[in-house]
């Protein structure tokens, strides 16, 4: 271990249940997760938490609209996402939800002890209220002509165009978003948090160094602006808790949001009996606690959430660690240009580890966005993963399994560059520290070129076939193998996966840091097989093509090409009757049916929700390609197609036979 063994907690931003994860979150979790694996690799304890953010009007309103319960909303997402994260290899030690007992009680808490300090104040405000909807209206929920420029359709509190911000009440033309009404302007008691009453204590702790100096200037900039109260009430209809003592008030999403972050402590250690709130974030622990959050909600984390934990008794984090936003192409994310890819598309397509690593490449502690090209990513990841890395290894291992049955030798061959190699050890342990991972990545590849050099220079390959030099060709290899070994080391962070596989060949050891201390030296190792595979840039562009929303009217059917006859006849159209439809949640566009055809049954995904209420369609015949190969999709298998005219969207028509028609009929 290096120094004493550190006690660290680290969270990543809670993300809301209501929506896929998508490759833009992703920066968060896998900088992240390679921090995490890093201290762990290190001999350090570090724990890693997370949680869904289950509250507030988006997920309200979206359960209401999927005909669901907001719990069940919720756990759909939970699930999901705590999936995909695992498939990025994202290693939490717990994922728990905001929408839970152990945070209501710390959320009843906390509140209780802001308000005995006198820090809570309550003041009536007027809001913008939809009649029709019943309900006061977020900011977000009210649109209309922005009132300095003019721009149309602009969301109640900026607009997208000049660029001001502004209140609903001075919007022109405003309208309610969920029933289409112009709202009208109601009164509410609301309760506010005094943030000013922090003030001193704020500005000592932001320039104390936990903050990187971007973020610090951000700070500057707000103190200078001046420390509003801040309001953390919602009125009723709100899912999320009640405030105790109310009838009809409710906490507002983020004041209960990052309470999480320690209810998801709380979770784990009643499952695990390890520490709990206490240890972490109790008034006097000396432990250390940071948080990863994207620029976004630098003010939440950075003067909101630090106050409330002063107020309540708590300590304050040790850092807060801010990202800036993905772009991909020099671009922003765009559904339209097939860019604002999903962690599961981009699963069906690529392997994560590729992108764990091209998001190392590029990540440093700062503020500044950092772009995915596709094409950078496609040949950077190949020529150092795959090309460098990957390479030293499948160079060396087969001379080792032919010519000495899998024994290593006894002795190094070249002792100095072994140890070039392991006294890299510390300074790219302190580039992982500082969370400098593009500079780690590029002082490790200089390493693999140095490794692949001193291969180049010794060729095994011409070794093995002079009989005065064959009894070389073990040193050489085994020189060549615990250079990939060290290498191994280093990249165990960002490569978890791989790390495990090269773990068993090389006889099974887990390394930690320390490792590379040891050469691996007269031991046997395994048959060696290739650890990763180079990407095509065809499998990026499927991956696109699939993450294409159809603009509108692009769906419209082109003149397709001429079949003959038989072409036609290969495809077998069945008539079915449905049984069951259903909404699918988290997924806009899909119906799921149960159909039978004639005795058979089968569950088909159709991309009909726009244009039918799913009762309405129990018990109609439709026709189905019953022999389309089974799709695999996120939700389930859809095992065939149903027919229907029209562009996918609104206009859509199902295709049914006359009456008469019985299903499992052929269609011909
Ligand atoms: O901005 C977001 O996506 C929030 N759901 C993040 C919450 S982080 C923490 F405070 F809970
Ligand atoms: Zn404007």
């Amino acid at each position: 271990m290096s120094g004493a063994r550190r006690d660290i907690l680290v969270t990543s931003a809670l993300p809301y249940a209501n929506g896929s994860i998508h490759i833009g979150h992703l920066v968060e979790y896998i900088q992240t997760d390679i921090w995490v694996r890093f201290q762990r690799l290190r001999g350090h304890q570090c724990t890693y938490v997370c949680a869904s953010d289950a509250h507030g009007t988006p997920i309200m309103l979206k359960a209401r609209e999927l005909g669901i319960s907001p719990e069940e909303l919720v756990e759909h997402y939970r699930e999901e996402h705590q999936r995909d994260f695992a498939a990025f290899l994202v290693d939490f030690d717990n994922y728990h939800s905001t929408h839970s007992p152990e945070n209501q009680r710390l959320v009843e808490a906390i509140y209780a002890r802001l308000d005995a300090g006198g820090h809570i104040v309550r003041r009536v405000i007027r809001q913008a209220y939809d009649e029709q909807a019943g309900m006061f209206l977020p900011d977000r929920f009210v649109r209309g002509n922005c009132p300095h420029c003019g721009a149309e359709d602009q969301y109640g509190d900026s607009c997208e165009v000049c660029s001001r911000t502004y209140s609903p009440s001075e919007l022109r033309n405003p309208r309610s978003v969920i029933s289409g009404t112009p709202p009208v302007e109601r009164e509410s008691e609301h309760y506010f948090f005094r943030l000013g009453d922090f003030e001193a204590s704020l500005r000592e702790w932001t320039r104390s160094g936990v903050v990187d100096a971007g973020v610090a200037r951000k700070l500057d900039e707000w103190f200078e602006a001046g420390l509003q109260d801040w309001d953390i009430s919602r009125d009723a209809p709100y899912f999320g808790f009640r405030i105790p003592g109310t009838e009809d008030k409710y906490f507002y999403v983020w004041l209960d949001a990052p309470i999480g972050y320690i209810a998801s402590l709380e979770n784990l250690a009643q499952r695990s009996g390890g520490p709990g709130a206490e240890a972490y974030f109790g008034a006097e622990s000396a432990a250390e606690l940071y948080h990863f959050i994207g620029k976004d909600i630098a003010y939440f984390h950075t003067l909101f959430w630090p106050a409330v934990l002063e107020g309540s008794g708590h300590r304050k984090p040790s850092g807060v660690f801010v990202h800036g936003f993905l772009t991909v192409n020099g671009q922003k994310m765009s559904k339209s240009r097939g860019t604002f890819v999903s962690a599961a598309t981009y699963l069906e397509h690529l392997p994560p580890e590729f992108l764990r690593y091209y998001y190392a490449c590029k990540l440093g502690p700062g503020l500044e966005d950092i772009d995915l090209n596709l094409e950078d990513f496609v040949s950077r990841t190949n020529a150092d993963l795959v090309g460098k890395f990957v390479n030293i290894a499948s160079r060396c291992a087969g001379f080792i399994q032919r010519g000495f049955d899998g024994e290593l030798a006894v002795e190094l061959e070249d002792p100095e560059l072994y140890a070039e190699f392991s006294a890299a050890a510390e300074p790219i342990a302190a580039l992982y520290e500082a969370r400098e991972y593009g500079k780690a990545m590029r002082e490790i590849m200089a390493l693999a070129d140095r490794a692949n050099q001193y291969i180049d220079a010794h060729k095994p390959w011409l070794m093995v076939k002079d009989p005065a030099q064959a009894d070389r060709v073990q040193a050489v290899c085994t020189q060549g193998l615990n250079l990939f070994r060290a290498l191994l080391t280093y990249l165990k962070p960002v490569l978890p996966a791989t790390a495990r596989a090269a773990e068993a060949f090389l006889g099974g050891e887990a390394l930690a840091w320390s490792s590379v201390e040891r050469p691996l030296l007269g031991r046997r190792i395994d048959a060696f097989r290739p650890l990763l595979r180079r990407i095509e840039m065809r499998a990026v562009e499927r991956m696109i093509e699939a993450s294409k929303a159809p603009a509108a009217g692009e769906t419209e059917a082109a003149a397709p090409e001429e079949i003959s006859i038989d072409e036609f006849l290969r495809s077998d159209l069945v008539v079915a009757e449905v049984q069951a439809a259903e909404q699918v949640p988290g997924a806009d566009k899909l119906l799921k049916l149960t159909l039978d055809l004639g005795g058979e049954r089968r569950t088909v995904f159709a991309g009909i929700r726009a244009a039918y209420a799913p009762e309405s369609l129990v018990g109609r015949l439709v026709v189905v390609v019953a022999n389309l190969k089974p799709r695999k999709m996120r939700f389930g298998t859809s095992e065939g197609m149903v027919l229907a005219a029209g562009n996918g969207e609104q206009d859509v028509f199902l295709i049914s036979p006359d009456s008469g028609a019985k299903p499992g009929m052929r269609v011909r």
